[in-house]
């Protein structure tokens, strides 16, 4: 690296989990009272995975971080922090990143939670990069983990047909050149908390039989309103960093939107006026995974050989709190 090159933070590896078993749309059509057409159209998923009942989030996250371990070409000795972002974390406390620090055997090293909902992973990048950048810490494992199929209401089919269980993980470290983290923009509005959250369990409404029998320790969630924050908040996130790096809409490669509904993702790429071939989507495979659901299209990405030296990739995200988050990088 030059003197005159700008810092920056890149990807050094990346790897995913899912669990193996499969649950489609015709499954639910038994379960609840859907229909494969119905699920489909309105959110663009045919199937998605479902833990064992022994399978709890650190799990997914671990091998997810041996996997991306190992893609890095790094040992859990190399790691100086474990960030898990979730929304489904195995306990209350401690947080999930103490379990998978535990489960990886990585000793002492710092762990801990990020609560952002789905954006937890751009969350988890945008401080990555600081904590880096600042010299604080030279190489952050980070996790995306849910287990979301134990969060729903089986007999709710508006929130139901759209979750599923995944773990996505990256190994971060300062870039030797031109790759990495180009710009980031991150927001929050928690006067819109109510629209997506378990509203038992927690000191609000701790839980008791009268919390379990309303179904408040179930995901609750305003789909419709949900839908148009999140179509005008990925579409500002977009625009605002690509200001941030001085970058044109025609200059991004790829766009990797957090996979929620194919409608969202698509309204997106129109807002950048992007031909399909350059939004990528795998929502149909996985249904919503919240935060494991960008490290999963990256490694899909880079296993597929799309991604180019110099590449230019879009990452925009939404979800609970409500929280928005988009980070342009330079692969
Ligand atoms: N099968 C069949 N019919 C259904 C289903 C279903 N699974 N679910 C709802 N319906 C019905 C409704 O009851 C309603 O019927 P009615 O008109 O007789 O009342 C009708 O379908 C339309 O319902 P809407 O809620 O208006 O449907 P909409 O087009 O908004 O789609 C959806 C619903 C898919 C939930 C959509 O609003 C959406 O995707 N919202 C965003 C969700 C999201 O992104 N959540 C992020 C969570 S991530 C996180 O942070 C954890």
């Amino acid at each position: 690296m030059n003197d005159n090159m700008q810092r920056r933070v890149k990807i050094t590896g990346t790897g995913f989990y899912v669990p193996e078993r499969v649950l489609t749309n015709f499954d639910l059509e038994k379960m609840v009272d859907t229909s494969n057409e119905w699920i489909m159209t309105r959110t663009g998923i045919s199937e998605r995975r479902v833990v064992e009942d022994n399978q709890a989030t650190s799990d997914l996250a671990i091998e997810a971080s041996r996997r991306a371990l190992k893609n890095a070409g790094v040992k859990v000795e190399d790691i100086d922090l474990i960030m898990v972002g979730t929304s489904s974390p195995d306990t209350m406390f401690p947080s999930t990143g103490c379990w998978v620090q535990k489960g990886l055997s990585a000793d002492h090293i710092p762990a801990f939670d990020i609560s952002a909902g789905c954006t937890g992973f751009l969350y988890g990048m945008i401080i990555a990069e600081s904590l880096i950048l600042s010299g604080t810490l030279k190489r952050i494992l980070l996790v995306g983990s849910e287990v979301l199929t134990k969060l729903v209401n089986w007999q709710d089919r508006s929130t139901c047909v759209l979750f599923g269980d995944a773990a996505g993980a990256v190994v971060l470290e300062e870039s030797n050149d031109e790759s990495g983290i180009l710009a980031s923009y991150w927001k929050a509005d928690g006067n819109l908390g109510d629209l997506l959250s378990i509203p038992g369990g927690g000191t609000r409404i701790p839980t008791s039989i009268d919390s379990l029998q309303k179904g408040l320790h179930y995901i609750q969630m305003k789909g419709n309103e949900v839908f148009k924050h999140a179509v005008k908040r990925m579409g500002e996130a977009a625009v605002e960093v690509l200001r941030k790096a001085g970058l044109k809409k025609e200059d991004i490669d790829y766009l990797i939107p957090h996979q929620a509904n194919i409608r969202i993702i698509q309204a997106t790429g129109e807002r950048l006026q992007l031909p399909s071939e350059k939004v990528y989507t795998n929502i149909h495979k996985y249904g919503n995974v919240s935060v494991a659901s960008i490290p999963i299209c990256l490694h899909e990405l880079k296993e597929a050989g799309k991604l180019k030296k110099g590449s230019i990739i879009l990452m925009d995200a939404f979800g609970a709190g409500f929280t928005w988050a988009a980070v342009l990088y330079r692969w």
